[in-house]
């Protein structure tokens, strides 16, 4: 017996039950499911198309599912396919035709995407509170190392000397945005479908914007088949979600680069990582290398929903049920991948002095003294020229920028004197760079003093 077999003359076969049905997954929408149908119970008694009676009843035994599925004494069932009849049937069995109402004015195909809706306006809140614990850490780690000084990269060499804080707040910028995309995208999920039916709406004298305010969306969708067609939500989140995920992918690779002998610039707590069951000596940096991995799967959770929705015609299609596994397989990954980081960045060590000395490489320097040259009304790409002079001399002849005489530098650049030579400080570098936006000290406080606010945070 389904919901659905008046105008069947046989059982559904096993294999095909099987292999159509969503509950071993879609159940995880539970909550929402029921929240969605006491909001329409209510409605429907409120217009008088059921007694309050029998929403009455429905209701509470809504509530004592709800407690069964939270106990874990419910018995889900794969003949009755999905999260919606499972729910259904059993409020039939124990209300008989009283449970039989609640499907009133309403399909699966509007349910289901009201359920979702739901569901991910609450995990969208969730996402964001993990995504600002991890945006604390950073701005906590960049405060408590404001004076550290590293070389910024570009092409992956060293370009100039920035402030450590600086490049780790670049990251925050990154989450930020995320976090404001997936708000943004919040908005436009936060329309009530119920009420569009299976595809054109019901006869039924019913009141959609009740159940709008009851479940607190904005407002009801426009268009029926629009409504129960739409997976545009879930592609926007996980569009967002999947440019979250690149960031991860980068800051893991900055990570990884960082603590690799190479570099040596931090190190990672060892309750952060794993070593190798063969040589004794390793420390991997297995939580960033997973992140950068899981990556790739985000992206395709992206393009199974790409892929599943472009040949559909509206507007419901069972295709469609497809939706859910790479919606949830993003979401446990992306929470995943939030919890871990947040307090593995707070925990680094920072090897300060290994960071500075790399930092401070005349060579990095040579744009200031460009720069100086450029104050003295030489045009800027007539001192790039004669700065570039200068750095080839100092190759052939094997020595640093700082280790030219004066008299040296000043038969290949006349206008050079003696200020020059103190030029090539990555400090005084860092801190010449004092415009918004630039990695002075002065300006990287101003940007910890934003996320503060920003962040509502003590730090
Ligand atoms: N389990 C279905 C899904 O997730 C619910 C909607 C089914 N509608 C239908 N007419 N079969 O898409």
């Amino acid at each position: 017996m389904t919901l659905w077999d008046g105008r069947f003359n046989q059982k559904t076969d096993d294999l095909v039950a099987k292999f159509s049905e969503s509950i071993s997954f879609d159940k995880r929408l539970y909550a929402h499911d029921i929240s969605g149908s006491i909001a329409h119970v209510t409605m429907l008694a409120e217009c008088g198309i059921i007694t309050d009676n029998d929403a009455g009843s429905i209701i509470k035994e809504l509530t004592n599912i709800q407690s069964e599925i939270e106990a874990g004494s419910f018995q889900f069932d794969e003949q009755y396919e999905d999260i919606h009849m499972n729910i259904e049937n059993a409020l039939i069995n124990r209300l008989g035709d009283t449970g039989a109402k609640i499907h009133t004015a309403r399909s699966r195909n509007d349910q289901i995407a009201t359920d979702t809706r739901l569901y991910l306006r609450d995990e969208i809140d969730q996402i964001n509170n993990l995504l600002n614990q991890l945006k604390l850490s950073i701005v906590d780690v960049a405060a408590k190392h404001l004076h550290v000084i590293m070389p910024g990269f570009t092409h992956l060499q060293h370009a100039q000397p920035v402030l450590f804080a600086h490049h780790l707040l670049a990251y925050t910028e990154m989450f930020h945005r995320d976090g404001c995309r997936l708000n943004d995208c919040r908005k436009r999920i936060n329309k009530l479908p119920l009420g569009s039916g299976a595809l054109a709406g019901t006869s039924l004298l019913i009141n959609r914007d009740m159940v709008a305010d009851l479940l607190k969306f904005d407002g009801v969708t426009r268009n029926s088949m629009d409504a129960v067609s739409d997976r545009d939500y879930f592609i926007e989140f996980l569009s967002t979600l999947s440019i979250f995920m690149m960031h991860m992918s980068r800051l893991s690779e900055d990570v990884i680069y960082w603590v690799s002998q190479e570099c040596s610039f931090i190190e990672l707590s060892d309750t952060f990582c794993t070593g190798s069951s063969l040589m004794p000596q390793k420390k991997n940096p297995d939580v960033a290398e997973l992140t950068r991995g899981k990556t790739g799967r985000v992206y395709g959770d992206l393009f199974s929903l790409l892929t599943m929705m472009k040949g559909l015609p509206l507007c419901y299609n069972r295709d469609m049920q497809e939706d859910k596994e790479p919606l949830f397989d993003a979401i446990d990954t992306v929470k995943l991948i939030l919890s871990v980081y947040a307090p593995m960045i707070r925990n680094i060590k920072v090897n300060e002095s290994i960071m500075k000395n790399a930092a401070s490489d005349p060579d990095l320097m040579a744009t200031d003294l460009a720069e100086w040259l450029v104050n003295r009304n030489i045009p800027f790409r007539t001192a790039h020229k004669k700065v570039g002079t200068l750095v080839g001399y100092c190759q052939e002849n094997g020595i640093t920028l700082d280790q030219v005489s004066l008299d040296q530098i000043k038969e290949l650049i006349p206008e050079c004197n003696e200020e020059c030579l103190l030029l090539f400080d990555p400090e005084k570098s860092i801190n010449s760079r004092n415009i918004t936006g630039g990695t002075s000290g002065e300006q990287v406080k101003k940007q910890i003093e934003f996320w503060k606010t920003e962040l509502n945070a003590d730090i």
